[in-house]
């Protein structure tokens, strides 16, 4: 099984950047809880992180490529603001967990629509660095019960 796990703007910054709403969990401590997990059970996890908007969406359009079966997608600011995101996700039809560390939805009104949560399988907001866990352990969990 093979997952792309992809991390857009400003998530490089992770560990320093606004620890009160994103955790004090580096991008690099995220990216290794998720290897140890995919490891242990024999799946291939790669993970993009970056600050433009075209690299996110060229590693969505080689993802059938790769045999990628699912995406989890924290887009970060883009969530708010990226049709061309959504639509090379649309494009691709590789089902997707979308991911946020902060729960969006206590947060500024500008935070409160995501072009993406329409098309998710599911969203998690809020839970830190759990929500990437927990979106690898429902994709797990959905392929087992297969
Ligand atoms: C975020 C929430 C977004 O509103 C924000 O722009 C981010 C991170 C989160 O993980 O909580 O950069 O996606």
């Amino acid at each position: 099984t093979h997952i792309l796990v992809l991390h857009g703007p400003n998530l490089n910054l992770l560990g320093t950047r606004e620890p009160g709403h994103y955790g004090r969990h580096t991008l690099a401590a995220i990216d290794a809880g998720l290897q140890a997990q995919a490891a242990a059970w024999g799946w291939q996890v790669e993970s993009v992180q970056s600050n433009a908007e075209h690299v996110l969406i060229d590693a969505i359009h080689r993802a059938p490529d790769t045999g990628c079966q699912y995406i989890i997608i924290n887009p970060a600011a883009f969530t708010h603001t990226s049709v061309a995101l959504r639509d090379a996700l649309a494009a691709v039809q590789i089902p997707f967990i979308e991911v946020h560390l902060s729960n969006i939805h206590a947060r500024e009104p500008f935070r409160h629509h995501s072009y993406f949560s329409d098309l998710a399988m599911g969203v998690i907001s809020g839970l830190g660095a759990d929500g990437y866990l927990l979106a690898l352990q429902a994709i797990h969990r959905r392929l087992e019960s297969a």
